[in-house]
C-alpha cells in the first residue's frame, strides 16, 4: 500500500521550503523504490513547525516538524518503522497547541486536500448548504441571527441583522461579496482557510445567497494572495463541475454564479464602499453612508458584504445547529474566533478558540512570550488601527464589548506582539505615519490630520516643546476620531492614544529608557 504523506500548500509553509520537502520526498521516495502518495493540504496553522509533514498511521497522522528537505531520508526511515526521529511531534490532533483549540470554522484546515470537492464532502462538507435548501429564506436568517456570528472582518455588526436587510430590499438583481482584501498588520486567518479550505467560503457564500436571492457573486482578494486566488479559482471551478454551484445549485431552482476578483493592494479598499468601487472598476474611495451596501451595494444594488471568516462559519451553523454555535463564547460575542499570533512571538500561529480567552493566556500561555525571549511591553490587538495594550491589561477576555471598554478593539483578531525594546513614539508615529499613506484622500480630518499628526510626534521625539506637542496630538486624533468618515481616520487615534496613555515614558527626547535595557 502506498505511504499517504501529508504537506501544506499554504503559502507559509512554501515560504520555509515546502514545496523543496515535496521534491526531496519524491525524490528518495524514488530512489528507494517506496510508493507514496503525497497529498497537498492546507496548514494546520502551527506556523512555527511549517513545514509540517504528516505520514497517515492505523492510530492517525503522525506530524514531523519543522522539516528540511536535508531531513528527509531519515524521515522516511522513521516514517516507515513508525519509529523515533528528532522531528517526530507525535499524533498531529494530540499536539497540545492544537488539542486546546475549539477548530469550528478551522475544522478541516490542514487535514483536506482544498482541491478536492469530494475530501470536503467526506469532511462533512456542504451539508450546511443541503440544510439550508430544506428551508425558508427566514428560518436560515433565523438560524444565522440565533447563533450571534457577528462580522469579523473588524467591525463586528451581526450578520444575521445584514442578511436580513438585504433579504428585505426588493431588486431584480442582488449580490454576495466576500471582503478577502486581509489587510490588517499581523492577520492572515483569510489567506489561510482559503489556501486551505476554500470550499468552506464558496457554501457559506452560497448559503448567504439562496437566504437573501442573491444570483451572483465576487470574491475580492487582495494581489499578495496568489495562492489564494489560485485554490479559491480550483474550489470554484470543481463546485461548478459538482452542481454545487451555478445554475440549479444542488437540484434547487437557485442559480449562483462566483468569480474572483484581484484588488491592486490598497489598505482602504478593505473598507467595504471602497471595495466596492475598486470591484466596479474605479479608484478606492469610500462611499459615504448611507446608504449601506444592503440597500445599495454593487452596481447600485442591494449587496450583502461579509469577510471570508464571517462567510466561513456559516456551513458549521447550518449543519450543526445555531445553538451549538452560540454555546461558545461570552457575552454579546459568541463562537469562536480565529486568533492570529504574530509578531514577536514564540509559538506564532492560527489559534482559533471561544471568545472569552484573556490577552495574557493567549500572550504567556499560547504564544510562549516573545521570540526574542525578552519581556513583553506591549501588544497591538486588532490590526494597524487597534490599541496598545500593556501587560497591566492582559486580564481583558477576548470579547468585542470588553475590549471597547478599554479602548481597544479585538478587529479581524490580529494579536502583534513586542518586547521591551519596542519604542512605543515610534509606534504611534507609525500609526499616524501609515494612515497617511493609506487614506484616501476623501475627508480632511485624515488626510491632512494623519500628515500633521506625524510632524507633531516627529517634534515631541525631538524634545521640542513636548508639552504643547502632546496636547496637539491629543487635538489632532480627536478631531480625526470625531470627524473622519470611515474608521481609517476614525480609528488612527486607537494605536496613537494608547501609546500616549500607557507609555508616557516613550514621548520625550533621547529614549532613555531603551539605553537602560541594552
Ligand atoms: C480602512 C478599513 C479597512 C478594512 N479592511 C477590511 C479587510 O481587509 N477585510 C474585511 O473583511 N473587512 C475590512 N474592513 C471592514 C469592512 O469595511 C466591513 O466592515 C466588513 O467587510 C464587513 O464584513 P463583516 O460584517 O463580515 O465583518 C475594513 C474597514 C476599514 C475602515
Ligand atoms: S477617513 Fe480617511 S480613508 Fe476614510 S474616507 Fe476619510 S480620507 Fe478616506
Amino acid at each position: 500500500m502506498k505511504m499517504r504523506i501529508f504537506v501544506p500548500r499554504d503559502a507559509a509553509a512554501i515560504a520555509v521550503g515546502a514545496d523543496e520537502v515535496v521534491a526531496a520526498l519524491e525524490q528518495i521516495a524514488e530512489k528507494r523504490g517506496l510508493p507514496i502518495n503525497i497529498i497537498r493540504t492546507g496548514s494546520r496553522g502551527l506556523c512555527w513547525l511549517e513545514p509540517m509533514v504528516e505520514v497517515a498511521t492505523l492510530k492517525g497522522r503522525v506530524a514531523y516538524g519543522p522539516v528540511s528537505p536535508t531531513d528527509v531520508p531519515s524521515l522516511f526511515d522513521a516514517m516507515s518503522s513508525n519509529g523515533p526521529h528528532p522531528l517526530r511531534l507525535g499524533l498531529a490532533d494530540q499536539i497540545p497547541w492544537l488539542k486546546r483549540q475549539t477548530r469550528l470554522t478551522f475544522a478541516r484546515c490542514g487535514i483536506v486536500d482544498p482541491r478536492s470537492l469530494d475530501d470536503y464532502r467526506a469532511h462533512g462538507g456542504y451539508k450546511g448548504l443541503a440544510r439550508a435548501l430544506s428551508l425558508s429564506p427566514d428560518a436560515i436568517l433565523a438560524d444565522v441571527t440565533t447563533s450571534g456570528l457577528r462580522g469579523r472582518g473588524g467591525a463586528g455588526f451581526p450578520t444575521g441583522i445584514k442578511w436580513k436587510t438585504v433579504a428585505q430590499t426588493s431588486a431584480e438583481r442582488k449580490y454576495i461579496v466576500c471582503n478577502a482584501d486581509e489587510g490588517d498588520s499581523g492577520t492572515f486567518a483569510d489567506r489561510m482557510i482559503m489556501e486551505g479550505d476554500p470550499f468552506v467560503v464558496i457554501e457559506g457564500m452560497t448559503i448567504a445567497a439562496i437566504t437573501v436571492g442573491a444570483t451572483r457573486g465576487y470574491i475580492y482578494i487582495r494581489s499578495e494572495y496568489p495562492h489564494a486566488v489560485e485554490a479559491m479559482n480550483a474550489a470554484i471551478a470543481a463546485a461548478k463541475r459538482g452542481g454545487v454551484l451555478g445554475a440549479r445549485i444542488g437540484g434547487s431552482t437557485h442559480d449562483f454564479d462566483l468569480e474572483v476578483r484581484v484588488g491592486a493592494g490598497a489598505y482602504v479598499c478593505g473598507e467595504e464602499t471602497s471595495l466596492l468601487e475598486s470591484l466596479e472598476g474605479r479608484r478606492g474611495i469610500v462611499r459615504a453612508k448611507p446608504p449601506l451596501p444592503a440597500h445599495k451595494g454593487l452596481f447600485g444594488k442591494p449587496t450583502v458584504i461579509n469577510n471570508v471568516l464571517s462567510f466561513a462559519a456559516v456551513p458549521f451553523i447550518l449543519d450543526n445547529g445555531a445553538k451549538t454555535y452560540a454555546d461558545f463564547g461570552m457575552g454579546r460575542s459568541r463562537g469562536t474566533m480565529p486568533i492570529q499570533l504574530a509578531g514577536n512571538v514564540r509559538y506564532g500561529g492560527l489559534f482559533e478558540t471561544a471568545f472569552g480567552v484573556t490577552l495574557g493566556e493567549l500572550i504567556d500561555e499560547i504564544g510562549g512570550g516573545t521570540f526574542t525571549g525578552r519581556p513583553v511591553r506591549a501588544v497591538q490587538v486588532g490590526g494597524p488601527l487597534g490599541a496598545y495594550f500593556p501587560r497591566a491589561l492582559f486580564d481583558t477576555p477576548f470579547d468585542y464589548e470588553a475590549f471597547a471598554a478599554r479602548d481597544g478593539l479585538i478587529g479581524h483578531g490580529g494579536v502583534v506582539v513586542f518586547d521591551d525594546t519596542v519604542d512605543m513614539a515610534k509606534q504611534a508615529r507609525f500609526a499616524m505615519e501609515f494612515c497617511a499613506i493609506e487614506s484616501c484622500g476623501k475627508c480632511t480630518p485624515c488626510r491632512i490630520g494623519s500628515t500633521r499628526g506625524v510632524e507633531t510626534i516627529d517634534r515631541i521625539r525631538r524634545g521640542e516643546r513636548v508639552a504643547e506637542n502632546l496636547a496637539v496630538v491629543e487635538d489632532l486624533c480627536n478631531t480625526m476620531k470625531f470627524g473622519s468618515l470611515c474608521a481609517l481616520g476614525g480609528f488612527t487615534p486607537y494605536p496613537v492614544m494608547s501609546a500616549l496613555k500607557h507609555f508616557k515614558e516613550d514621548f520625550g527626547p533621547a529614549p532613555t529608557r531603551l539605553q537602560a535595557a541594552e
